[in-house]
């Protein structure tokens, strides 16, 4: 094993401490830590700045935001989701006690495939819940059509979406204005990182409003309480590191495309390695870089996966196993590994390779270059240390 320190697949993003220090002295003097304080209230602002939506409703995380996205709707029966995402997404519904009913993917994008959601619409569906996976954006359009032909609400778990746009009638958009509710994570893995945190892109000030009840007990005022709402409120102390954040991420984002990009290069003609394309006019965000790796490279995938960590490279299968192979799912009728072939083979190919900004022009190189060795060989050679 190589003596060089592990290289994870993310490295979350921090400012210096110094820039961080004026926010702290300023929640210290002001002893109000939570409870929609002042840095709260300009992270909101500043975000719908940033983002370009009207509102925003900050939370703990984007897991208790799904969770409260899906009662800010009064969602209940059936909702038509994704088994190639990371277990929140199904999991919030379960919390909502509605069922969910997985549709196979688009071999493309690997986002859910409009056209498997008709066919999985019953009586009792009354919504569709599906992730930008990657960052990539879903085709909004045909899944809009498809809600409005059939009265059913759209919630995106768009947790790897954070600042992606769309050219759209000329313009560049924010992809988070599309359906009812998108919901952000700013988890420390993420492209854009409050330490833990989420939130909800509401379309109008109404919903905002119910959903920031919600987040807060269901209370209205000191003696009103008109939901079973939760606790879901992000602190002054996060909502201040985002303000800092904010600051860096355009360069944090310009240095992942430059990484994309080379990483690219170095493997556009290694056999059996196949990288996702975008859909033209996309501004993306370079949240993950994942290959599929096929039947034509040598090690195989789980060979690449376990030759990788020898070299101290942590690279993770993001998504696998599929959700619906997970214990409290798989005995449901659209669970069957018959429905979902795209996802499976997806979920059995998938490797991200690491992407953040701190990693070094040298490491990607590396990395590809284990790749490439992989593709040829059934065994590394032993890494060398450092
Ligand atoms: C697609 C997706 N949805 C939801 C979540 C949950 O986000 P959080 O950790 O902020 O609860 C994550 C990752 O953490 C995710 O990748």
């Amino acid at each position: 094993m190589t003596s060089r320190k592990p290289i994870y697949v993310t490295q979350p993003e921090l400012p210096s401490l110094e820039e961080f220090m004026p926010y702290l002295q300023k929640i210290w003097d002001a002893r109000v830590l939570t409870n929609g304080g002042p840095f709260h209230a300009m992270f909101e602002a500043a975000l719908c700045e940033y983002l370009g939506v009207k509102h925003i409703s900050l939370f703990t995380n984007a897991t208790i935001a799904l969770v409260t996205a899906l009662q800010a709707l009064r969602i209940g029966g059936e909702v038509i989701t994704t088994p190639y995402s990371f277990v929140a997404t199904a999991h919030s519904r379960m919390w909502n006690g509605v069922k969910p009913v997985f549709v196979d993917v688009d071999p493309e994008t690997l986002n859910m495939d409009p056209a498997r959601i008709e066919a999985a619409i019953t009586p009792q569906t009354t919504a569709i819940m599906p992730i930008h996976c990657y960052g990539t954006p879903c085709d909004v359009e045909a899944i809009q059509r498809i809600a409005d032909d059939y009265n059913l609400k759209v919630i995106y778990d768009a947790a790897h979406a954070f600042g992606v746009r769309r050219e759209e009638g000329g313009e560049l958009r924010s992809v988070l204005n599309h359906g009812d509710l998108s919901v952000l994570s700013f988890h420390a893995t993420k492209v854009f990182n409050t330490f833990e945190g989420g939130a909800i892109i509401c379309p109008d000030a109404k919903t905002k409003q119910r959903i920031d009840h919600l987040k807060n007990f269901g209370f209205v005022n000191e003696t009103t309480v008109v939901a079973t709402g939760i606790n879901g409120k992000m602190s002054e102390f996060n909502a201040a590191l985002g303000l800092v954040q904010l600051k860096h991420i355009d360069e944090a984002i310009a240095r992942r495309g430059a990484i994309e990009s080379r990483y690219r290069e170095l493997l556009r003609d290694v056999p059996g390695v196949r990288m996702l394309e975008r859909p033209a006019g996309v501004t993306p965000n370079h949240s993950y870089f994942p290959i599929l790796v096929g039947p034509a490279f040598a090690l195989g995938r789980d060979g690449l996966y376990h030759g990788l960590r020898e070299h101290g490279v942590m690279a993770r299968r993001y998504f696998y196993p599929l959700i619906s192979d997970f214990p409290m799912y798989r005995g449901l009728p659209s669970a069957d590994a018959a429905r979902l072939p795209v996802a499976r083979a997806a979920s059995e190919q998938v490797l991200c390779l690491p992407i953040y900004p701190a990693l070094a022009n040298e490491d990607v190189e590396r990395i590809a270059a284990i790749v490439a060795a992989g593709a040829v060989a059934s065994s590394l050679p032993m890494p060398l240390a450092a």
